[in-house]
Formats: structure tokens, sequence, C-alpha cells
């Protein structure tokens, strides 16, 4: 075990996140964790994260330093440097400018977390003060044109600081100088994997609910699926998952979604198939934020209904990831679209939460499926927004406007896949605009639908890019919609990025 202690840097997660990579378990724990409980964890290795603030403002964040007295290996990044110098009799200075971004390393010493690396290296930089002067007893192990001590060590009491973030990727030999710590100093093994993950989230899910009863609203995307088959692991027959058909998934979505969980799993799972009430709910409505509005809104009406059906539940569990976790926390942007996600219920219900999945990232996820043996169809699917193909049919959702474009969408995903070109975009999808155009289909005159092809590149949905499909695939894709999909005439590629457009159209 290694012991991440959080001083509120913005990498927090991410220095953990790198700690799995190598093999290692860690945890992450508050600044003043008491120094019994940091102790009796009994860690190999400690790691300061980074942090906004100056050692010298009265907020600052400390932590008992008996911690350096424990014999146990401690690594300072950034923030935890300065405050491992300042408490040990070192010097930290406010520069007048900050060193942010891009800067080039120069190694002093060849030893310690620099044994593995080049004498001159790229790391990444984002801090305001520095240090001046270490404290007795450590050595400056490397300097950067403006920092004098870029990072330093006292290899008898092992102890380490970096100003700069090896944690990220902009310090392509930062995992290098990690498992130097890691493994040379710290001694750890490295044999921690997923699997090890599974056993550990087990305890933990078995350890929170006892033997109370679980809800989960689930809809076959690879975050609540991974969570409910996780919770199922734990307490088996305690949960009880509730998939809702709103009418508006993709072609094969429902039964994929059933066959999978019930005949696969052997899981309890309620299927509520609400179709016809959602579509007398967004009869004649065309605003794209309506349709957000009406269709979230119904959506926690049936769950609730299913809810109380199943009697008493104690817990809920949702698909929370680490990204969630910041973004809700961090939230100040405005409101673009209102975001409807399967489990974003009403805060009346009372239920208390179970997330084993909030300390991971989107491709940890993906790894953590393959563990639990779910479907490739689940591991790799793209995003898909709450409200469905709902918002893919711009103007009026009626029965025949979804069936063009749920063939349509069916034939993208198709074309896409032959390609091999699925795991390799953000998202590919069909799109309905309310037009019509004119066409000529063998001899006769045709008006019919226009199809819009939308397939775009993305780390994480804020922004995105265009793909530059090959023209043989467009062409594809263009065909089998206008010969196979009866209603349409025209196809056409969205080749706009985000920002200005958006990904969905609505
Ligand atoms: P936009 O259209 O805002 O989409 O560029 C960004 C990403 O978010 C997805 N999206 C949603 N996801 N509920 C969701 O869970 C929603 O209501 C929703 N609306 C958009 C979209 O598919 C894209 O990946």
């Amino acid at each position: 075990l290694v012991i991440i202690m959080d001083f509120g840097g913005q990498y927090s997660q991410l220095i953990a996140r790198r700690v799995r990579e190598c093999g290692v378990y860690c945890e992450i724990v508050p600044f003043n964790t008491p120094i019994e409980k940091l102790a009796a964890m009994n860690a190999k290795g400690i790691v300061f994260s980074g942090g906004p603030s100056s050692v010298y403002s009265e907020q600052a964040p400390v932590c008992d330093t008996k911690v350096f007295e424990m014999g146990v290996p401690v690594l300072g990044i950034c923030y935890g440097m300065q405050f491992m110098a300042h408490t040990l009799g070192g010097k930290v200075s406010h520069a007048d400018t900050r060193e942010y971004g891009n800067t080039k390393l120069y190694v002093d010493l060849n030893q310690g977390i620099f044994s593995e690396t080049e004498k001159e290296t790229q790391v990444w930089m984002s801090h305001g003060d520095y240090i001046e002067a270490a404290p007795a007893g450590f050595s400056v192990t490397a300097h950067t044109k403006s920092t004098p001590v870029a990072a330093m060590a006292d290899e008898q009491k092992r102890i380490y600081g970096v100003q700069f973030h090896p944690e990220v990727v902009h310090t392509p030999e930062g995992m290098k100088m990690l498992k130097s710590f890691l493994f040379s100093i710290c001694d750890c093994k490295g044999d921690w994997n997923m699997g090890s993950f599974v056993d550990q989230a087990i305890q933990a899910i078995k350890a929170q609910v006892g033997n109370k009863r679980v809800l989960c609203a689930l809809s076959g995307g690879i975050d609540s699926s991974v969570a409910a088959v996780l919770v199922h692991r734990a307490i088996g027959d305690q949960l009880t998952c509730v998939f809702v058909n709103h009418g508006f998934l993709r072609k094969g979505e429902p039964e994929q979604v059933v066959k999978t969980f019930r005949d696969g799993f052997h899981m309890n799972l309620v299927y509520a198939n609400v179709v016809d009430r959602f579509m007398k709910r967004v009869e004649g409505v065309t605003d794209p934020e309506q349709k957000r509005k009406i269709i979230g809104e119904e959506f926690i009406r049936v769950f609730e209904a299913e809810a109380e059906k199943l009697g008493e539940i104690d817990f809920l569990v949702q698909g929370t990831l680490y990204p969630d976790v910041v973004e809700s926390g961090t939230a100040t942007a405005a409101v673009i679209k209102s975001h409807h996600n399967v489990g974003g219920l009403p805060e009346d219900m009372q239920f208390a939460l179970v997330e084993p999945l909030r300390d991971l990232f989107k491709d940890e996820v993906r790894a953590l499926a393959r563990e639990l043996e779910l479907p490739e169809d689940i591991v790799w699917r793209q995003p898909f927004p709450g409200p469905g193909l709902a918002i893919r049919i711009i103007g009026e959702i009626t029965e025949e406007r979804l069936d063009i474009l749920r063939e349509a969408d069916a034939i993208v995903h198709q074309e896409i896949k032959k390609a091999d070109l699925y795991r390799k975009v953000w998202q590919s999808f069909a799109i309905l605009p309310a037009m019509k155009s004119v066409g000529v289909m063998g001899d006769e005159r045709t008006y019919a639908y226009t199809v819009g092809l939308r397939i775009v590149s993305s780390e994480d949905g804020m922004t995105a890019d265009w793909v530059r499909l090959p023209y043989e695939v467009l062409d594809a894709i263009s065909r089998r919609i206008v010969n196979e999909v009866k209603g349409v005439n025209r196809v056409v590629y969205d080749i706009t990025s985000k920002p200005p457009s958006t990904i969905e159209w609505e």
C-alpha cells in the first residue's frame, strides 16, 4: 500500500492512477489525517500531492510533521515538496513570474528517483513559489533555468521532492521516476491489478451495504453496467436493477440489455417497457429543451414507481466516475443543454449512494469491465445521451420518424464497425433533421427525408472535431441508407467542430 496525501491538488487522482498503473495499490487520504491512522496503514511509501496554496498563506494545508520520522519513504510533488522544504528548514520564496508548462530539467544527480532517466529531460511545471535553498541533509538533485532546486533528496532518510509534476503525460519520463520511487525506494512489488480491485471493491460494498437492499438504474452504458455487475458480485440478489425503455433506444438495445443482465449475469432485472407512455408525453413537442425536460421528468417518475413497488430500499448504485466527481465539484459552466443522465434522480428520494467507480478513470472502467467479463459491445460502447434518439430527431417525434432514424443509425454503426473505426472515434451516429427534399429513384420523383451523419473525435466530449472519414466509408453508408431505409433519399455529413456546434443536434 502507498498513501497519497491530498493537499488539494488537481492531480491527486492522477497520481493515484499512475501508481495503480505501476501495479501498486494506493489510497488517497486528506492531508490532515492523524499520524496514528497513517502509521496503522502500514504503508510502504507516502506521496504528498500538489496543491494551490502557498506555504506562507494562513490556510496552507499542513500535515503532522512526524510523518518524516516514520521511516517510510516520502515523495513530495510541487506544493508537497514546498511544504517539505518549509517544514524541514529550507527556504521557500515567491517567484515574480509563475513557471508554467513544458520545461527542460537538468538532472544533477542520477540516483534515487532519477536513476533511470536521462540527464536532460522534459518536465511539466506549474508553480508560483519555488525553493531557494534545500533543507540541511538534502542534496539538490535537479534544476531548471529558473528554478535552482527543481528536485531534492535526503537519500539517508529516503525523503524526495520534485517541483514539477511527474504524474502528467507532459512529463514523458515521469513514470520512470515514479517507478524508481515505488520499486527501488519503497520496495513495492507491483503485483496489484484489476482483479485485486474487484476483491477490494467487493469487500467494501459488503461492508457498506450489510444485508440491506440496493437499487440500480441500469442503462446498458458502460458505467452503470460495470457498477451493477460489481455490486451484484458483492451482494447477489440484494440488488435489483431497473431498466427503463423509454422508446428512444437504438435498434436491438432493449433486447441486448435484458439478455446480458438477466440471462447472462442472472441479475434481478425489472424491465420497465414504457414506450407508449413516453410517446404520448412527447407528442407534438419540437423544442429541444422541452423534450429533454419532459423525458428527464418522466424517467424519474417511472423509476420512482418501480422503486415503490419493490418495497423498502436503502441504497442506490451510481456509476459515478472520477471525472464526474471533479466536474460536479467545480461546475460553474453555463448550462448549454440540460443533460439528463440515467440515475440523475430527485433529491427527495432518500437513498444512500453506493459508488464503486468513484476513484476510476474511464479507461480503468473499461479494464474493469473486461475483468468482470462484460460483453465487448458494452465495454466499448460509445456515449449515448439519456434522452436517446429523441434529441436526434429534429422537430416532432413520431413512430415513423423513430423507425427511420433507428434503421439509418444501425447502418452507420455497422459500417463504422466494418471499417474498424468504432473504437477510434468518440461517437458515430445518424440524425434525422426536419427536412425533406426532392430526389429521383428509378424513374420516379421522390420527396423524402434527409439523414445527417455525425461522426466526431473527442477526448472528453467537451470539445470535438469531425472525423475525416475515408470517402469509401462515407459512400457505403450513404448508399446503404438510401437503398435500405424507406423514406430517405439524401445523406449529408456534418463537418462542424465543437465549438461552435455541439455534438448532438439538440
Ligand atoms: P453535446 O451535444 O453537448 O454533447 O456536445 C456532449 C456529449 O454529451 C452527450 N450528451 C448527453 N449525455 N445525457 C447524457 O448522458 C444527456 O442528456 C446528453 N446530452 C448530450 C453527447 O452524446 C456527447 O457525447
